[in-house]
């Protein structure tokens, strides 16, 4: 099978077996099939191909909607794995129901949301998340995970620490009638119509974020690309403070707790020197110093070089080292 196009950094390489799972009843059966552990591929927007995978792929196809209960405020969705992210969070704002607004224009799979807990615009989908259903391969369990189960955190989750542990077959949600708009991210109040910047509806917020989206990232139907390459490092407040004190402009946010700093990856990159940087066609997107992108026949190789060595210099000049975000596989 030819990867080229189920990948969106547009990386050419090639996996013996591809498997598509419609109904997850199957799911046990399939696995009981494997002698490595498959690779899942959602929407192929959060890895790097490295090399070819020696594993089989497996899609999930599964894209149901189904109506858990509704109090006439809060309202439980169950997703299937395949149902692609951005038409989930389109399908709940055009009911008028808040909860995912700010995730809008992320791609990928609702399967793959909770392993990295997606998050844009001061949200992490984990505030959505009410359960996650999924199989154990290794016990032949399924489990109903809970919200506190699933172990979130920045771009993290108990599903990333082990990735062929637990296959993720469907997703719920809880959504709002009456929903608080988190509009404390830069910028998003800007991008709302005048009229909606008080009481805006999901819909609008939705909208206001697919627009900065558009402005900000390459689309990786023109320009092949992983989103963000790199996490934004968490550092102790004491390592922030002194960064601060040489550089004082450059952005802080805030950490998982008190003692720690997040800092702009994307700044410390762009500081470095690498934004439109290109070797071949491995490149640093020109609008944004976070994002890698392929301009054509970059092979994995040529990419994973290209990010170690803006590792490299990013420690050198501040001392940090920063790590790639979407999944390695090599
Ligand atoms: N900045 C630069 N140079 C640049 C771009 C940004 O210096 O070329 C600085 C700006 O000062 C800005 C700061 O970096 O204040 C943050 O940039 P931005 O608002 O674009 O967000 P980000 O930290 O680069 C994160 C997520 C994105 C998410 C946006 C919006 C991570 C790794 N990335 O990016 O997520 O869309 O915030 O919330 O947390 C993804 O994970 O694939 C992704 C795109």
């Amino acid at each position: 099978v030819e990867l080229r196009q189920l990948n969106t950094m547009g990386i050419a390489a090639r996996a013996a077996e591809l498997f598509e799972v419609r109904d997850p009843v199957a799911v046990p059966a399939l696995w009981a099939r494997f002698d490595t552990a498959p690779l899942v591929v959602g929407s192929g927007s959060n890895i790097v191909l490295a090399a070819d995978p020696r594993m089989p792929l497996v899609r999930f196809r599964n894209a149901d909607i189904e109506l858990i209960s509704d109090d006439g405020d809060r309202v439980q969705w169950r997703v299937g794995a395949g149902k692609i992210w951005h038409e989930l969070v389109m399908d709940s704002v055009a009911q008028g129901l808040f909860g995912l607004e700010n995730l809008a224009y992320i791609p990928g799979t609702v399967g793959a949301c909770p392993i990295q807990n997606i998050g844009a615009y001061g949200v992490e989908v984990n505030s959505a998340i009410e359960s996650v259903h999924a199989f154990e391969p290794r016990t032949g369990e399924w489990y109903h995970l809970s919200n506190a189960d699933c172990e979130f955190a920045y771009r993290d989750s108990l599903f990333k620490q082990d990735l062929s542990r637990f296959v993720i077959t469907d997703v719920t949600f809880n959504l709002y009638r009456r929903g608080e708009p988190r509009l404390d991210y830069a910028g998003l109040r800007d991008a709302l119509p005048d009229a909606a910047t008080l009481t805006p509806t999901p819909q609008q917020i939705a909208d206001a974020v697919v627009a900065i989206r558009k402005a900000k990232l390459p689309d990786p139907t023109v320009l092949g690309n992983a989103g963000s390459f790199f996490k934004n490092p968490i550092v102790p407040l004491q390592v922030a403070d002194a960064l601060v004190a040489q550089y004082p402009q450059m952005p802080v946010f805030r950490g998982s707790s008190d003692a720690t700093r997040k800092l702009s990856a994307a700044w410390l990159i762009d500081q470095s020197g690498w934004k439109g940087h290109r070797d071949g066609d491995a490149g640093v997107a020109p609008g944004h110093a976070l994002v890698l992108v392929n301009y054509g026949n970059a092979s994995g190789a040529d990419i994973m070089n290209l990010a170690q060595r803006i590792m490299d210099s990013v420690e050198q000049r501040f001392g940090i080292r920063i790590e790639p975000e979407p999944r390695v596989v090599s």
